[in-house]
């Protein structure tokens, strides 16, 4: 859809409504070329636009002005490109490192209200589902867009337990890796070496073939997860109990020893439940956005999903949890919160697990995880560091340095602690938050594999590098650089 340019010429944006379309017959219409003026075919459900739903623009260079379209509250960076100095301008773009405010696909998935503290799951709260579903239950909602049936969840957890066992070649693989190897590395290895055991998962532009591949995924990370786990220990690895639920099935897999059948703690197994939940998705973050980009050339889900659990490495993102234990080690106790608090205002040190790119606000995972370290601390004791990052939140919270700039905690904060109780060394806990977040990426991997929208994710750039110069013979280089 052109958009007209002439001078002070507001374009009349024509009236849009939605109505929703079987894929197919959305590919067939824009296969054929088929344009309905007015109709915006999209999911459904989706908002219309109103007549003054524009933007009015005056290149000054020019004095040319544009009235481009506004669309949910964007605009189309392409509707910018026609605001040329001449024909021969390549015209405007947008220019905006890091997405600080480019919104880079559509999805129906997870909502995030930063000022207000909510996240949202296809509508649910997070709050009542972390209350009272199983991770399962939610991943299900996750991919699926409804929660399911009491049947449907019968069907769906026993697809996904199913899957659970690894080929045993994968072990050899495991083998491979040294002793102290960070099981981060190890996971997103692991993971993109499974795409040489399934290669019918090449096969993404096929949903049910999509599908296959989004239950052995989910099946398989906490098998991986765990094999890296005791390969660590020098342990041997245990096999996945597909009678067991997901989290008790892990937590067989990483605790089992001599014991006949592993009987894990209800209320470990609770809160890994709830924190599963609480990572699962968290809409356009570093790791999803790396999961579209690397999928959007089509590549299958295991070395596309090894991509997002790199992103996911980084101490920036998920590796934050990891970080912040080392922060509450270094304070060692609360007589040294202040003292810490003045490194942080004079910028030499950073409040790990506080502040975030959306949150302006309380983030609403941080509360709950908060609740279910006091539970699990009832069976493993209490670990000392909770007293002082409970200190060093109540502090943060009450000085103007961090209310200013509205920094709170956010889920890794607090995260860490309760891991650490539960007896996992502090290089487990980002895998901890890849598992669940496997779920979301999947989620969002099929959405955009579903999107007409989707094309090959390929952003420009702006060149500020050397203008056109010939080439200069070696010989001639340090009279080159002289003369430079
Ligand atoms: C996440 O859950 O991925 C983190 O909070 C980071 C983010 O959302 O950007």
């Amino acid at each position: 859809m052109g958009v007209a340019r002439a001078k002070t010429q507001a374009r009349r944006p024509v009236p849009r409504f939605v109505i929703s379309v079987d894929i197919k017959v959305l590919k067939l219409l824009f296969r054929e070329g088929v344009e309905v003026p007015g109709v915006q075919l999209w999911m459904k459900g989706q908002g219309k636009t109103m007549d003054n739903d524009t933007l009015t623009i005056t290149d000054n260079r020019t004095k040319q002005t544009y009235t481009i379209p506004i669309y949910r509250g964007t605009v189309h960076a392409t509707d910018l490109r026609q605001i040329k100095t001449d024909p021969g301008d390549f015209g405007l773009m947008t220019y905006d490192p890091a997405f600080m405010n480019t919104a880079s696909c559509h999805s129906a998935i997870t909502y995030l209200d930063g000022d207000k503290g909510i996240l949202r799951y296809r509508g649910y709260p997070i709050e009542q589902l972390a209350e009272k579903c199983t991770f399962l239950e939610v991943a299900y909602l996750l991919l699926n867009g409804e929660l399911p049936t009491a049947h449907q969840l019968e069907l769906w957890s026993g697809e996904v337990m199913s899957h659970t066992m690894t080929h045993e070649n994968v072990k050899k693989f495991m083998d491979g890796f040294h002793h102290d190897a960070h099981p981060m590395g190890v996971l997103i290895s692991t993971v993109a070496a499974l795409s040489t055991f399934y290669p019918d998962a090449r096969n993404v532009t096929d949903a049910d073939c999509r599908r296959r591949q989004v239950v052995r995924l989910i099946g398989k990370m906490p098998t991986l997860a765990a094999y890296a786990y005791r390969h660590r220990l020098g342990m041997p690895y245990v096999y996945p109990d597909p009678e067991l639920s997901y989290t008790k099935n892990y937590m067989n897999m990483l605790w089992k020893r001599t014991e006949p059948k592993y009987a894990a703690n209800p209320v470990l197994s609770h809160a890994l439940e709830v924190l599963f939940i609480l990572h699962a998705d968290h809409e356009q973050n570093c790791s999803t956005s790396a999961m579209r980009a690397v999928g959007s050339s089509h590549a299958d889900p295991f070395v596309t999903t090894a991509a997002a659990i790199a992103a996911l490495s980084g101490p920036l993102h998920g590796g934050a949890n990891e970080e912040v234990l080392r922060m509450l080690d270094e304070i060692g106790s609360k007589d040294h919160i202040s003292e810490f608090i003045k490194h942080v205002k004079s910028g030499e040190r950073k409040l790990m697990g506080f502040g975030h790119r959306v949150y302006k606000n309380y983030d609403p995972r941080a509360r709950i995880v908060k609740q279910v370290a006091e539970e699990v601390f009832e069976v493993t004791g209490r670990n000392p560091k909770i007293d002082i990052a409970l200190d060093l939140e109540r502090i943060a919270l009450s000085d103007e340095y961090f209310i200013k700039r509205r920094l709170y905690p956010n889920v890794d904060f607090y995260s860490g602690i309760i891991y650490q109780a539960m007896g996992f060394t502090p290089d487990q806990f980002t895998v901890l938050f890849g598992i669940p977040r496997t779920v979301g990426w999947l989620a969002q991997w099929q959405e955009m594999m579903q999107d007409p929208d989707t094309k090959i994710a390929r952003p420009r750039q702006v060149y500020v590098g050397e203008e056109a110069r010939d080439f200069v013979p070696i010989t001639l280089r340090d009279r080159e650089l002289a003369s430079a």
